[in-house]
């Protein structure tokens, strides 16, 4: 209990999948050959994806995607994160969180 299962190998570039894991959601994008890679990044292959906890870090509310931005918007406060979970502008003092994962193949374990 408490794992969580994700299949990379489905995911759409610029697509934002959202899954649940202990209650919380949980943010998979794929980004696309545009897109900046980051530290961060979950790297599989030449594909880059970003993986994190979907909660503003301010107070809690769950940002909307933005795909034509390719950024994050929280609509409590207006706080703003990039497509690698970096707060861009806003009340948000820090970036998305990054949940505990594996790499199993080409699935993300959470947990
Ligand atoms: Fe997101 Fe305040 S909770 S900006």
């Amino acid at each position: 209990a408490g794992f969580t299962t994700i299949d990379l190998s489905a995911a759409q570039p610029n697509v934002l999948n959202v899954e649940k894991w202990r209650g919380k959601p949980i943010f998979v994008l794929k980004k696309a050959k545009d897109m900046k890679t980051d530290p961060r990044d979950v790297v599989m292959g030449d594909d880059h994806f970003l993986v994190a906890i979907g909660l503003c870090t301010h107070l809690g509310c769950i940002p909307a995607y933005l795909g034509d931005e390719h950024k994050f918007k929280c609509a409590c406060h207006g706080g703003e994160f990039d497509a690698s979970g970096h707060q861009i502008f806003g009340p948000p003092p820090s970036p998305l969180e990054i949940p505990p994962f594996k790499i199993d193949g080409t699935k993300l374990v959470l947990g």
